[in-house]
């Protein structure tokens, strides 16, 4: 894993290795909360911006240039393996991803298609855009969906509150859930390398709705899954799990093998840190709602992080889950500062 980036702080620490502070990127720093993401958003539809990589890689560096984080996340959205694979996906103003075609049947299922790298070309076209207007200064981070939430997504055909049907379907036909994640695990593995050989610098595998799962059900129809897509890809670039839920499951998280858990807002985070086995760096924690409230308190609560976790290599700092659309950029930008101000 050799890197020649003139601010290489986000990988040091994905490798547990010692940092003077704690690199900071935010999930969602790409996104609503800025002014000059609505420019670009109210000229195209969000499948567009994702699409053309001159729009995606506009966006991904929105944050790069506006706020000066650590790394860019490439600007994407983990749906769009599910289109890939024959989703019929569009995302609507105030009601989020929508598919009109939800797959719920074992005919549902033989038509989601494996073979589908192909359609998946501009991210790869994105990513090379990207890095050139990088040119070497930070990491790109890349990303893909785990099977579970993708499956959640496929079977309500949106997004849900309670997973109902998803449920349902893991509950009365297992199988046909099995055959389900398998095909996305497929499609996942193929994409992760896809990115990986376009050019990204990490990989952030998202699972965000595993906190709607049993323990039991975590192992059986979220982990199995997150492990082979682990120990299928090319693993020359550190790769970060993130879910809603790890503070319950990271001991699980564990056995797949990341180089990184991204931990949510309700465990502490340097508890976490020590029940892990060494060599796995730990990313997160602070509650997002801490970014509406007054820059002191903001500031606090970090300073009371980075104490918790002073004398730990592996640490990245992050939110347990992403930006609002509503919270303030200026809280942003400022909370970016208090990091990169910050020494060990
Ligand atoms: O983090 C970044 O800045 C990079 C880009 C990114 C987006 N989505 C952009 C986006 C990433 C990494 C994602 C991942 C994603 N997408 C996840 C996992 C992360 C998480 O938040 O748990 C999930 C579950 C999705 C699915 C998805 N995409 C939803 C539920 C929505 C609607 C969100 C809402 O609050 O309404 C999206 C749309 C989406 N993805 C937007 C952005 C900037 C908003 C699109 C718009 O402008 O209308």
């Amino acid at each position: 894993m050799s890197t020649t980036l003139q601010n290489d702080l986000l990988i040091r620490a994905a490798l547990s290795q010692q940092t003077e502070r704690p690199p900071v990127w935010m999930m969602r720093q790409a996104g609503r909360f800025m002014p000059e993401y609505w420019e670009i958003k109210n000229k195209y539809s969000f499948l567009e911006m994702c699409k053309t990589p001159e729009i995606a890689a506009d966006v991904t560096m929105l944050p790069v240039d506006l706020l000066g984080i650590d790394a860019a996340i490439l600007f994407s959205d983990i749906l769009v393996t599910a289109e890939a694979m024959g989703g019929d996906l569009s995302f609507e103003q105030g009601i989020g991803p929508r598919f009109s075609n939800p797959v719920r049947s074992a005919a549902d299922v033989e038509r989601l298609s494996t073979d589908c790298l192909d359609k998946l070309q501009y991210v790869a076209d994105a990513i090379k855009v990207i890095q050139q207007r990088l040119n070497g200064t930070i990491p790109l981070i890349g990303f893909a969906g785990a099977p579970f939430t993708i499956l959640s997504y496929l079977v309500e055909g949106g997004s849900s509150k309670d997973f109902k049907l998803t449920k349902l379907l893991l509950n009365n036909e297992p199988q046909l859930a099995h055959k389900i994640l398998q095909k996305i695990a497929d499609v996942t593995v193929d994409y992760l390398n896809m990115q990986i050989t376009a050019g990204v610098n990490a990989v952030q595998l998202f699972d965000s709705w595993a906190l709607a799962l049993s323990w039991n059900d975590y192992q059986e129809f979220s982990h199995q899954y997150n492990k082979y897509i682990l120990s299928k890809i090319n693993r020359t670039v550190p790769v970060i799990s993130f879910c809603k839920g790890s503070s319950v499951f990271a001991p699980i998280m564990a056995e797949a093998n990341p180089d990184v858990i991204s931990v949510d807002w309700n465990a502490d985070l340097k508890n976490i840190k020590k029940a892990l086995p060494e060599g796995i760096a730990v990313q997160g924690n602070l509650d997002p709602f801490v970014l509406y409230a007054e820059k002191k308190v903001i500031k606090d609560k970090i300073l009371q992080l980075f104490e918790r976790m002073r004398g730990e290599n592996g640490f990245i700092f992050n939110l347990g889950h992403g930006i609002m659309p509503d919270i303030p950029f200026d809280n942003v930008k400022y909370a970016i500062e208090v990091v990169k101000e910050f020494r060990y």
